[in-house]
């Protein structure tokens, strides 16, 4: 529709051409913006509706469209993914309390691009082993980042990811995948957060995805309660994500979803 021509792999997955970066780093930053403008209204009393409301309107504000309202019935703006909550948590009326550490993912679409990232978040007070998960689940993400470039395979991303995790006695979760995205939300391939290198789709230029690893305290297994949304911890041990979009470049990839304000690290000056 939007293409005359389309380029797939054969295993389906879509290239983009060399000017179409530029569509997805505008979606990205939006995105990003929005997340580093969420980091002050998370505080001990706060509602998840309240910093949900306030995401739907900074993305109605930037004249975008929120991804995920209407979405497979989904109604909001974000998903916001409370302490065992592994993913796709519903923004509601309960308060957060101190020490509580939340996901918030936003997925926006700018001019038919879609940018997806999430961040984690702490409500007052951190304790050390929510700063621990915290951190580990972020440079996870990077090592899985590290690993893309044409010539490498999913394989090695999801192999980054989980030995890292792994040699930090935390654990990966399975149920949940990243996505290839661009001007469509979600699209081959499922992007595993484990696995073998050498493994799966080999990388080449011009594909668009997203690395989202979910880090669980305790057993990776989860499970998704009655709303038939809010994916949970089997055994209730803690869980941290953190999302990119990026875009496989010649030698590496570029980071479409970055903090305009640097904002993305969790640095616990
Ligand atoms: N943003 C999520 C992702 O990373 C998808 C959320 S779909 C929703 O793929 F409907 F739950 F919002
Ligand atoms: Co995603
Ligand atoms: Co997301």
């Amino acid at each position: 529709m939007d293409d005359t021509r389309t380029r797939l792999t054969k295993d389906g997955i879509r290239l983009y051409d060399p000017a179409d970066f530029a569509g997805m780093h505008e979606a990205g930053r939006l995105a990003a913006e929005i997340l580093d403008r969420v980091a002050p209204l998370v505080e001990p009393g706060q509602t998840t509706a309240a910093i949900d409301k306030a995401v739907e309107d900074m993305v109605n504000a930037a004249g975008a469209t929120s991804a995920t309202i209407g979405y497979k019935g989904y109604q909001h703006a974000t998903c916001i993914s409370v302490n065992h909550v592994v993913c796709h948590g519903i923004p509601g009326e309960k308060k957060l309390h101190d020490g509580d550490i939340l996901n918030v993912d936003v997925t926006v679409i700018v001019d038919g691009w879609f940018g997806d990232t999430s961040r984690m978040y702490v409500a007052g007070k951190r304790t050390r082993k929510a700063e621990r998960l915290i951190d580990v689940t972020h440079d996870a993400l990077f090592r899985g980042i590290e690993a893309v470039r044409p010539g490498n395979t999913f394989g090695d991303i999801g192999h980054a990811i989980q030995s890292f995790v792994e040699a930090q006695r935390m654990s990966v979760v399975r149920d949940f995948c990243g996505h290839g995205l661009g001007r469509v939300f979600h699209a081959p391939p499922n992007v595993l957060h484990y696995g073998r290198p050498g493994t799966g789709p080999v990388l080449e230029e011009g594909m668009f995805f997203t690395i989202e690893p979910m880090v669980n305290l305790g057993r990776p297994e989860t499970k998704v309660l009655a709303d038939d949304w809010t994916a949970v911890t089997r055994d209730k041990s803690l869980s941290a994500q953190f999302e990119h979009s990026i875009g496989v470049t010649a030698d590496g990839c570029e980071i479409f979803t970055l903090s305009p304000a640097g904002k993305f690290h969790p640095t616990w000056a």
